[in-house]
């Protein structure tokens, strides 16, 4: 496997590639990586030829209050984890090499990032959309990774993709969780023992909302009442939110008509995790 610092080496790279006529599948990371990660890298090493991994933390995706200097990193882990799976090509550039001084074109996706995250990170999807957009431009692959596990994302890259023409497969993989619940996630490691046990009301609740739902309840409202009433009984949990949308548009429903996306973020401390499942009926 190859670990390249520069857009060049990936362009050159991928040339080569498509001289051979080998299909690419891209997986977007910030690192960190962990078996959420490792899932979608496998799916990419099935489905493909060649798999190119980024990873970069991406400081346009960060609020200036947010966690982008304490964001854990670890590339010498990442490029073993990589190896070990079978990819190709880890692309680590430093900021300034994605990034000019002077850059200035941002894509920004409306409407669907008006709520959940959108609406607590106002420029947090513009970050992203623009970093993707790049690491589309610069990889050009045919296929490319997303977890469930940021379904608002999911689904505002899939929007991404088809209103700017991207000839790309979007891929979306299940959330991978911790035995006990938990689904992982990078930033697991900001929790402390008793935060770490406080965190699984979000599984608990995400349970609970999946069996009412299942159970035949179709006023969306009540069943978010109920996943917040159990959130509450948590000390160390402060709500962010939890909402109904439909999965498609992210819009507000109140009623349980599929495909409804059920989504959280809480405070944990002050770590704050999502989860969410979609109810399909
Ligand atoms: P990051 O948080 O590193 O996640 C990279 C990918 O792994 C995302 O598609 C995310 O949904 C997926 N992922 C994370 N935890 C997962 C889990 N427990 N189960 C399944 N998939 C999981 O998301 C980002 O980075 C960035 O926003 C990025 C798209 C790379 C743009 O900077």
């Amino acid at each position: 496997m190859k670990i390249v610092k520069t857009i060049k080496e990936v362009k050159d790279f991928v040339k080569n590639c498509k001289k051979q006529d080998l299909s690419i599948g891209l997986v977007p990371t910030m690192g960190y990586l962990h078996e959420g990660h490792k899932s979608l890298i496998d799916r990419a090493c099935k489905e493909n030829d060649v798999v190119i991994v980024s990873d970069f933390v991406n400081p346009v995706q960060f609020a200036p209050n947010e966690d982008l200097a304490t964001y854990p990193r670890d590339l010498k882990r990442d490029a073993a984890l990589c190896q070990a799976a079978g990819v190709a090509l880890l692309f680590n550039p430093e900021p300034n090499e994605m990034y000019f001084e002077d850059f200035h074109t941002y894509v920004t996706i409306q409407s669907l990032s008006d709520e959940l995250c959108g609406k607590t990170r106002p420029a947090h999807f513009t970050g992203v959309c623009t970093v993707v957009c790049k690491l589309f431009n610069i990889v050009t692959p045919d296929k490319a990774y997303f977890g469930q596990k940021d379904a608002q994302q999911l689904a505002i890259i899939k929007r991404m993709v088809r209103d700017l023409n991207f000839d790309i497969e979007i891929i979306g993989c299940p959330i991978v969780r911790e035995c006990d619940g938990l689904a992982k996630s990078s930033r697991n490691t900001y929790l402390n023992s008793d935060e770490r046990k406080a965190a699984l009301i979000l599984s608990k609740a995400i349970n609970l909302g999946m069996n009412l739902a299942k159970n035949g309840e179709k006023d969306a409202n009540k069943i978010v009442e109920q996943m917040k009433s159990l959130i509450d009984t948590e000390p160390l949990a402060v709500i962010d939110y939890v909402k109904a949308v439909d999965a498609n548009s992210i819009q507000i429903v109140s009623e349980m008509k599929p495909p409804v996306l059920i989504a959280m973020a809480v405070y944990i401390g002050k770590t704050r995790l999502i989860d969410n499942f979609i109810y399909e009926g």
